[in-house]
């Protein structure tokens, strides 16, 4: 271990004396480096932006779905807007496979649909349900043009030749099926040694618009206050443990993280930009 921290306390709080329209906090850290005087204090006081978010997740989802986009609200929850959509311009019974599904946890989204799931041999999840292909997705045994759409969220970072995986994508489609892909900008490392990249919009469009890809929409899934949120949230689960006698000051330090993640989040309708997120979601057609 480098530098010892110092001994600190902080306190982060909201107050509800001001009106609605408004978001009081006060900030008080305390950082005792030997001067009993050195404690920061401070108010924060911004005014309530108009169109301050909803919340991220539908009212019409299942208690598992809803357990698992709580797991990483920020990360997951735009999730379900965008798969509703996909799901929604899915005819009746039409064939869609989830490529690299993991636990396949927005299988319900696709209730109207043909669902299948398909992750390779070396997925650390175990499904209730296994996957009906098991198989790489640069090699999915499947004929030529027998899906009519796609959806493969959080994958396209794990695997080495990504522009090989959507090649094989465009090759399922049939002509006119349509792709659905979301893929991080921002995350930690996770699933590793297989966790190989991260995306811009302009890689992505990139490497979708060379497999053959049409009608290209990418579309950043939340804004920067959120991302460093929910990236704040998590830094108690980074920065891990060890046995050197600092723990108790790690997980002081990880729940005053998390206060501090939720001062961060309640900004995130002022950002104009969505220049952060955590993911874009692309969605694309193949041409016929
Ligand atoms: C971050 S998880 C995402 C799981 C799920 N799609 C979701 O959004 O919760 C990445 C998934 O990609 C799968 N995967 C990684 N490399 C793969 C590969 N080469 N072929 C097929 N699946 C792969 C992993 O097994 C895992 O299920």
């Amino acid at each position: 271990m480098g530098p010892q921290p110092a001994a600190f306390s902080t306190s982060i709080r909201r107050h509800n004396t001001l009106p609605q329209d408004h978001l009081n906090w006060i900030v008080r850290i305390h950082v005792d480096q030997g001067d009993p005087d050195s404690a920061g204090y401070g108010h924060l006081t911004v005014a309530r932006s108009p169109r301050l978010a909803g919340p991220m997740t539908s009212p019409n989802i299942s208690e598992s779905l809803r357990e698992f986009i709580e797991e990483a609200p920020v990360a997951r929850g735009p999730h379900i807007a965008f798969l509703q959509h996909a799901a929604s311009e899915l005819a009746q019974g039409a064939t869609i496979l989830d490529i690299g599904a993991g636990d396949a946890p927005y299988r319900e989204l696709f209730g109207n649909a043909d669902y299948k799931t398909c992750d390779w041999d070396r997925s650390i999840y175990s499904p209730g349900r296994p996957p009906d292909i098991v198989a790489p997705a640069d090699n999915v045994p499947l004929p030529d043009s027998s899906l009519d759409a796609i959806v493969s969220t959080q994958v396209l970072e794990h695997v080495a030749e990504p522009g090989l995986v959507l090649e094989e994508f465009y090759r399922l489609l049939k002509p006119k099926g349509h792709l659905y892909v979301t893929t991080p900008l921002v995350w930690y490392l996770h699933e590793q040694p297989h966790d190989y990249y991260r995306y811009t919009s302009h890689g992505l469009r990139y490497l979708l618009n060379r497999a053959g890809f049409v009608n290209i929409e990418i579309a950043p899934m939340n804004d920067a206050f959120s991302t460093i949120s929910q990236l704040t949230a998590h830094l108690g689960y980074m920065m891990g443990h060890n046995p050197d006698g600092y723990d108790g000051r790690r997980d002081i330090i990880a729940r005053t993280m998390v206060e501090v993640a939720s001062l961060i989040g309640s900004f995130s309708d002022f950002d104009t930009q969505w220049i952060l997120p955590i993911s874009f979601s692309a969605e694309a057609i193949r041409p016929n």
